[in-house]
């Protein structure tokens, strides 16, 4: 569709178009039933019936266990690494927390608020370019919490192997689930917000294991507490109907591209295309350990610096659009998530080449 840009953002993220047109048609007249989905009780029989599709699909492409809870809340992936700690600390001496990049940082600052914390691993030493294998990770024994950030946005390296700890395995999957093809059972609680891989931001996906939501500490108010929201089926207050209902539309763009198997296949193949030109090249910086660069947040840097600010306007003139790293750590970053297209990962290589021979 003309005017729609290859667009690079880290979240919110970039949406299939079709996924758009289709909300598009229902928005004013949702199946005829004279009115939006958004203007309707979340108890109205056409909302609850979208919500439970929604959730059998996921349950499908994701293969979710029968022993799990899905659950569709709000505040973002920030409630759920506030969240975490005030249910579950209670369940061991020590809450061990892995600190990998600046989003695992984040979610240490608020456990460590209310947790008697370990941290089992750290790759700050080496400005997170490279995280010790999880074989490594000094684990206490007795843990209420194992915490880890599957893929760290910001900095752009990737957890790939599946845990094998001893204690429940908490795991931010914001800006990977959907990428990977994961096996659930290995983990005991994931979360993410749907901003970059499955809908607007404002709903937060959490799959986990319904003996340890049984476990959520009750005295909380029942707004922050995971059983709560178990039993009332995500329904506890006024939840995110918008964004669930986007979200099922996610999952069946997912079913119909061929499942997550394949997302995670033309994610390798889209971030090869660029880490390999930024290998070849002496222009193009990535200092991330290869055997864990992301397959959905691809960082890079010019040697010359100077450059950093021509190379973003140019690639904005041409389409290439929000190409800038985060605030904190400067640089370049696609995002390459699953809705991003081939042709956009293309179209980038493409210009960076073409950068490259202009100013190399
Ligand atoms: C890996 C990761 N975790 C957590 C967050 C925070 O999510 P939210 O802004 O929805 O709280 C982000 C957001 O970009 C993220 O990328």
């Amino acid at each position: 569709m003309k005017n729609r840009v290859h667009n690079f953002s880290a979240g919110p993220a970039t949406l299939p178009l079709e996924v758009l047109e289709s909300i598009r048609e229902e928005l004013i007249n949702y199946k005829d039933i004279g009115s939006s989905i958004i203007e309707i009780s979340h108890r109205d029989k056409t909302f609850v019936e979208i919500a439970e599709k929604t959730e059998e699909t996921l349950r499908d492409l994701l293969s979710i266990p029968d022993n799990y809870d899905v659950l569709f809340l709000q505040g973002g992936a920030t409630l759920q690494f506030s969240m975490i700690p005030l249910n579950f600390s209670h369940l061991g001496d020590i809450a061990n927390y892995a600190e990998i990049g600046s989003w695992s940082s984040k979610a240490i600052k608020e456990a460590s608020k209310l947790c008697n914390l370990n941290i089992c691993t750290s790759s700050k030493k080496n400005n997170f370019t490279q995280i010790d294998n999880l074989n490594e990770w000094d684990i206490k024994s007795n843990s209420s919490i194992i915490h880890y950030c599957k893929n760290e946005t910001i900095q752009g390296i990737q957890i790939k192997d599946e845990p094998n700890f001893e204690g429940s395995v908490f795991v931010d999957m914001s800006s990977c689930l959907f990428s990977e093809d994961i096996d659930v059972s290995k983990y005991d609680f994931i979360y993410a917000c749907a901003q970059k891989n499955f809908g607007p931001a404002g709903i937060t996906l959490v799959i986990a294991k319904k003996e340890l939501i049984s476990k959520s500490n009750p005295e909380l108010p029942n707004i922050l507490r995971y059983d709560a929201h178990a039993s009332e089926k995500s329904m506890l207050n006024t939840p995110n109907t918008f964004g669930w209902y986007v979200a099922g539309k996610m999952f069946d763009w997912y079913k119909k591209e061929g499942g997550i198997k394949k997302m995670q296949e033309t994610s390798i193949e889209k971030s090869n295309k660029l880490y390999s030109l930024i290998d070849k090249s002496d222009f193009y910086i990535n200092p991330v350990n290869q055997k864990q660069r992301s397959i959905c947040n691809v960082v890079f840097t010019l040697s010359n610096p100077k450059l950093d600010s021509i190379f973003l306007e140019e690639s904005d003139n041409e389409g290439l659009k929000y190409l800038k790293g985060h605030r904190t750590v400067g640089g370049m970053r696609a995002s390459i998530y699953n809705s991003l297209s081939m042709d956009a990962v293309e179209s980038l290589a493409h210009f960076m080449r073409s950068f490259e021979t202009k100013y190399g």
